[in-house]
């Protein structure tokens, strides 16, 4: 196991993503730090260091990554994109300095196909991990299913739920991607890894109608077609069928959820 002792930091340690990543790391008794720009709070786990910095201003970056044997970059500000590539600048300059022997990645599928210009951010961020100068590791993810519950909650508020036309999804479960970018963390740099994808592709229609029946909400369901340049949806390059890895459907996760 790579650097096993030092701490593996995990930027983003407090979002979906993160809290799931620091947990699995957790109980595969690695020590983990995590980067926020909150203070520890009361519900922190007793095991996990603090580091109080921020990506953009690279204040506190210098402390979080001293000594670790790991970055994991889960933090991301995706209502401003262009954060996130000031960000990546800051964590791989940080990460330079302090000699950090693996960065490891979180991205998304597709990001090179479908025009928005948060893709087009991870797509740089992906460029700066490569070109930074640190062994580096890559791994692109499928939607998760708390991100397309919280998308089919907003359009099923109404007493009839829009839905896309002829857009699909493949969402995965944050746990089991955590999993395996635990793994990763530990591991040797891989560069670009295998895309992690949910089990199973379903139309926006039979994910609203999963979501319905499985959060107990009668409506009615329309499909309507995506607006401007998000059509490209329509094509599936966001989709991964062939690294369908994940197990927990969204089905089986909404019922868990409850
Ligand atoms: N959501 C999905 O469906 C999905 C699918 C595939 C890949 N991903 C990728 O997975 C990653 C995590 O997504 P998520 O949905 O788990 O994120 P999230 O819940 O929105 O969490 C975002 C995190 O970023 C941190 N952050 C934001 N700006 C920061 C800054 N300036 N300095 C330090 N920390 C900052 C926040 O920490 P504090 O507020 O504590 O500072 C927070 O923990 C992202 O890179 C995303 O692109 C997401």
């Amino acid at each position: 196991m790579a650097n096993e002792g030092r701490p593996v930091l995990v930027t983003g340690g407090t979002g979906t993503l993160g809290r799931a990543l620091v947990t699995t790391l957790l109980e595969d008794g690695r020590a983990v730090r995590v980067l926020s720009r909150q203070p520890r709070p009361a519900s922190a786990a007793p095991a996990v260091e603090w580091a109080v910095g921020d990506l953009l201003t690279g204040e506190g970056l210098a402390a979080a990554t001293d000594g670790v044997g790991a970055v994991v970059h889960c933090a991301s500000n995706p209502r401003r994109p262009a954060e996130d590539v000031e960000a990546a600048v800051q964590l791989t300059l940080a990460a330079r300095a302090a000699q950090v022997p693996h960065l490891v990645y979180i991205s998304i599928v597709g990001i090179e196909t479908v025009p928005t210009q948060y893709y087009a951010a991870k797509l740089r961020v992906e460029e700066l991990v490569e070109d930074s100068g640190i062994p580096w590791t890559v791994l692109r993810a499928t939607q998760f299913h708390d991100f397309v519950a919280f998308l089919l909650d907003a359009l099923s508020r109404t007493p009839v739920a829009f839905v896309p036309r002829g857009v699909s999804d493949q969402p995965v479960d944050v746990h089991e991607v955590a999993q395996r970018l635990a793994a990763l963390s530990t591991g040797a740099p891989a560069g670009r890894v295998e895309d992690m994808g949910g089990p199973q592709v379903l139309t926006a229609m039979e994910l609203m109608r999963t979501y319905l029946a499985g959060t107990g909400r009668r409506r009615w369901v329309w499909t309507v077609p995506l607006p401007g340049r998000i059509r490209a949806f329509r094509a599936g390059g966001h989709l991964t069928p062939e690294h369908a890895t994940g197990r927990l459907t969204f089905a089986e996760w909404l019922q868990g959820r409850r």
